[in-house]
């Protein structure tokens, strides 16, 4: 995708005429998952990358007829043309391969961080505005959207309180977890298995296996893999893993020191710091070859994928609610660096959020959505 965006320059000359000195500057920026990251452009690369074909190889020199063998030599150099045995046409291919939708793979390609730090982001923001956030934001839209007047409302009768309204009440998203205990490992292995545990392995057609879970998945494919961060788990060493849902077992990735682990679990959520401290972070991880495979260069199936991970996140919360734990997910993550850590290909899987749980600690230090008072007292 070319994107044309816009920023200021200054011009010394410009403040001598009498202006501000500064002036507006467009440029091209191509976003391409295939070589993911943002690649500047030239009007006349952009012009000229506009007139290929997206699926002819065509020998240079007969391109070089029509087109400036210098522009087309930059756009190589780029990766934006790929030649025949490169790494980019490689690239290229295997993404066609995991039958992206184009305009799917873009979204999620510019949505990926690297070492993103969100509370130095903030501090930027609060710079930026003079510390008047709201005066700056404006009001949000109202709390709801109200097609008629009360009067025309047709109320509903009241539900009985059951236990799954307590269950609902008591979930609050956790930014307090206890950095001195350790996780019993019956209750760390209850939330992985009730969240992606496979009850039943059913051949569907030769080649064809599906896994029965406990949350829903489009096309019954599950294709969310979860990945984890452990710390603090009683017989488990600090590390990364892989959580095997027939076998409910973990498949160890790489053993970490308890410090590695605290600094990556830092890097993971982008710096959040109360989020870090979670006695294990899963790492919902969509597999997109294997809902692909059926929804080919579909215009849905990116969507699918996100709310696949939306019902295994709350299933995450609800499980761990249920146990007295504690549960977070946030989806201001470093995408980048978990699949390095990981050792995770970005063009067949991807971090979609990142949750996590464990103990909740006595002593409020970061807020909490809690004006009932369910989990914290007044
Ligand atoms: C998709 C999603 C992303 C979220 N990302 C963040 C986040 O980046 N940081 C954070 O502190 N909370 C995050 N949250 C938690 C929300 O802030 C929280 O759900 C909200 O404040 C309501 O509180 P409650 O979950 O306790 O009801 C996220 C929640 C969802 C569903």
């Amino acid at each position: 995708m070319l994107e044309p965006r816009e920023r200021l320059a200054f011009d010394l000359a410009l403040l001598a005429e009498g202006g501000s000195g500064l002036y507006s500057v467009v440029e091209w920026i191509a976003i391409a998952p295939h070589v993911c990251t943002e690649i500047l452009l030239s009007a006349e690369e952009a012009r000229v990358l506009g007139e290929q074909s997206p699926s002819r190889l065509v020998a240079l020199d007969e391109l070089a007829v029509t087109c400036p063998r210098d522009v087309l030599e930059s756009l190589l150099e780029k990766q934006l043309l790929v030649a025949e045995g490169d790494e980019a046409e490689a690239r290229d291919g295997r993404l066609r391969g995991t039958h992206w939708r184009a305009a799917s793979a873009i979204m999620h390609s510019a949505s990926r961080w690297h070492g993103v730090d969100t509370a130095k982001v903030a501090r930027d923001f609060d710079a930026q505005v003079e510390g008047n956030v709201l005066d700056h934001l404006g009001p949000p839209p109202p709390v709801v959207r109200e097609h008629v007047p009360a009067d025309r409302r047709q109320v509903l009768p009241q539900t009985e309180t059951s236990a799954f309204d307590q269950l609902l009440l008591r979930r609050v998203t956790c930014r307090n977890y206890d950095r001195s205990r350790r996780l019993a490992l019956a209750e760390f292995s209850a939330v992985l298995y009730r969240t992606f545990g496979a009850r039943a392995v059913v051949d569907m057609a030769p080649g064809v296996r599906l896994l029965k879970k406990g949350v829903p998945s489009a096309g019954g494919l599950h294709p969310t893999e979860a990945y984890l961060l452990v710390q603090r788990v009683e017989g488990v060493e600090p590390g990364l893993y892989h959580y095997h849902p027939i076998d409910h077992a973990l498949e160890p990735i790489r053993i970490l020191s308890s410090s590695e682990a605290v600094e990556l679990a830092h890097r993971f959520v982008a710096a959040q710091d109360y989020f870090a401290d979670a006695h294990v972070m899963v790492i919902p991880t969509s597999r997109f070859r294997r809902n692909f495979w059926k929804y080919r260069n579909h215009a849905k199936a990116y969507r699918a994928l996100t709310l696949d991970v939306g019902y295994l996140s709350h299933t995450i919360y609800l499980s761990a609610t249920e146990l007295g734990l504690a549960a977070f997910i946030t989806a201001a993550i470093n995408e980048v660096d978990i699949e390095e850590a990981f050792g995770l290909d970005p063009l067949e899987e991807g971090p979609l959020a990142v949750c996590g749980f464990g103990y909740r600690a006595a002593e409020r230090r970061e807020v909490e959505f809690d004006p009932l008072h369910v989990v914290w007292p007044e």
